[in-house]
Formats: C-alpha cells, structure tokens, sequence
C-alpha cells in the first residue's frame, strides 16, 4: 500500500495512480491478464485506434528492430467501432469495475469519419471513461497529411468531436509544433493532452538497398523517443492549462518520473510492453517508491516541479 497519494485526474477521467499504456502497444487489456491484475492495478489503459468500420492497416512487414527501439506502420489496422465493441466491451466492462479507467481512442481518415466513429463509440461503450482522438491519423482528401497536423486543422477535428460527447477527450498528438497545437486544442474543448505518438524515422536494408518495411517511413518508438518526448511535454506543459499524458520511451518509474517533473499529470507505457509484459506493473511500484522518497505525502507535489 501507497503510503503517498498516487491518484491524479486525467482532465475529468479520475485514475488510482499516473500510471497508463500507450495506444497500439497493449493490445487492449486482456493479453496481459495472465500477467498480472490489470484492472486492480492500473490508473488506465488506452485501448488500440479505433475507426467508424474496419480498417486493414499496411502491408507487411510492419515492425522492425532499431538502435533502443521499433519502428511499426501497422497503419491503424482495426475492426472498426461494432466489432471493437463485440470483441472487448465486456471485458473492458470488467476492467472499469476493477477501478480502472478505459480510455476508447478514435481514428479518422476526414472529420466525418470521426463523426462517425464518436457517435458510435457514444453509443455502444458505456465502459468507456473518456475517449481519446488520435489526430495523427492520414487525411485522405489532403494526400495523406497528418489529420491534426496544424493548430487550425487540429481545432477543426476538436470542433468536429466535442459536441457529440460530454465524456472527457484527450486528444493524442504527434511529435511536432506541440505547444501551439496544443493552445489550439485546449481552446476547443480538450480536456487533456496525450504526447507523443511515434516519430517518422526510416530503416534501410543495407543488402538488398530496400526499407526493412514494406513502407519507406514509419513510426519510431521506445528508449530512443525518450528524451525527446520529454522535451516535448515540457514545452507543452507551459503553453497550456489542461492536464498532460507523457509518452514516449517509458521502460521504469525513473522514466515515467522525469515526465511528472516535466510537467505530465499521468504518463503511458508503450513499446516496454512489447518486450517486458510486467513493464507497466513495475513502472506503477517504481513510480510510487520514488514518491515516497522525495519526502512529499502527494505526486501532485512534483508535477511540473523540474528546475532549470
Ligand atoms: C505497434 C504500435 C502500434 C501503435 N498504435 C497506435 C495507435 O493505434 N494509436 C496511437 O495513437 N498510437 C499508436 N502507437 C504509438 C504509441 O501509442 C506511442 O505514442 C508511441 O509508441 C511512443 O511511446 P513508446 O515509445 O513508449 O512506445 C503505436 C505504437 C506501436 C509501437
């Protein structure tokens, strides 16, 4: 038991500690349950994208092996809100039930389909505690740039989303222009940020002069992103009001603390799931203990408490 307060909110989505996973890196939930107790020991878990009708994603390979990290374009692959739900509301039902938030993330190739899928989600997930929009996602009628790639085309996907729920939207944001993207998004409505989705890296195929994935570009994530994800939620942290989610390269409590001192409110495991299962349940323990030692009785004491 924590001897320190660990509980924080996540912009309205109430959590038993900061801890949280990465969208995409954790399957949703039930794969780690013969792990440990995810439900009764989790702030939340972040299920994977999910878009109005199913998508197929990339062709493969989709993943492969870099210095400190991975580089994936499984390009959203979903089986759309209906089928999400079919397959995993009940057990995210039990998830909420063990005191555990579940964070629904919203893909969309245009502001309609995001429409679309919000309305569903509305609809069919009572289990959900709040949704969470991936604005990263391709916008097909804009030749594949990122959907909320500018603060005026990521106002424009808030605009499209926030009437159609009272639940809490974290809006998930890609590696670029986080602070003015960020005022944008705040000003309409998010209730909290979550950064950063992976960085567009490349790996060639020194033999065969090819990209070691079937794409020429995709995401790199894990140890390698850490640095520069904290950076980014520390310049974040000072343009906006709205709480923050801190990703990137999180694989230990010492990790995940040098977000909270950043600036971060509640931080995810992401790729550390995909090579250690128990690396989330460890961050929970670490993060805690190096709580206690900082001699404060609440984590709220050291979000943001980085000196220069
Ligand atoms: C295999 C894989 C799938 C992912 N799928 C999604 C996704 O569906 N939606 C999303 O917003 N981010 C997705 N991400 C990005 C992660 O949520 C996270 O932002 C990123 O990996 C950085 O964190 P990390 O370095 O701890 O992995 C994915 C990452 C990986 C490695």
């Amino acid at each position: 038991m924590a001897t320190v307060n660990m509980r924080v909110d996540l912009g309205g989505i109430p959590m038993r500690n900061p801890v949280n996973t990465a969208s995409g890196t954790y399957g949703n939930g039930i794969q780690f349950e013969d792990f440990y107790d995810v439900g009764a020991t989790l702030g939340a878990i972040t299920c994977k994208g999910v878009a109005h009708e199913p998508w197929n994603g990339n062709p493969a390979p989709r993943l492969a092996e870099v210095s400190s990290g991975i580089m994936n374009s499984v390009g959203l692959q979903n089986p759309g809100v209906e089928g999400f739900v079919a397959q995993y509301g009940s057990y995210l039902q039990s998830v909420r039930d063990r005191g555990c938030a579940v964070i629904c993330q919203i893909a969309g190739h245009s502001l309609d389909e995001y429409r679309q899928a919000t309305e569903l989600f509305e609809e069919l997930a009572p289990f959900a505690s709040g949704f969470e929009i991936n604005i990263s996602c391709p916008n097909i009628a804009k030749g594949g740039a990122a959907m909320g790639g500018t603060p005026g085309a990521a106002a424009e996907v808030m605009r499209a989303v926030r009437p159609l729920t009272a639940r809490p939207i974290v809006v998930k944001m890609a590696p670029h222009d986080v602070a003015e993207i960020g005022k944008a998004l705040e000003a309409e409505g998010a209730n909290a940020l979550s950064l950063i989705n992976t960085i567009p890296g490349m790996a060639i195929d020194v033999h065969t002069h090819r990209s070691r994935l079937a794409r020429p570009t995709a995401g790199v994530s894990g140890p390698a992103i850490h640095a520069i994800a904290v950076r980014m939620v520390w310049e974040c942290a000072q343009a906006v009001s709205i709480p923050i989610c801190g990703i990137g390269g999180i694989a230990s409590g010492e990790d995940a603390a040098e977000m909270i001192l950043a600036g971060a409110t509640a931080i995810s495991v992401g790729t550390a799931n995909l090579y250690d299962p128990l690396a989330a349940k460890n961050v929970v323990r670490e993060l805690t203990e190096w709580v206690e030692q900082q001699g404060v009785q609440d984590v709220h004491e050291l979000i943001g408490a980085f000196e220069c």
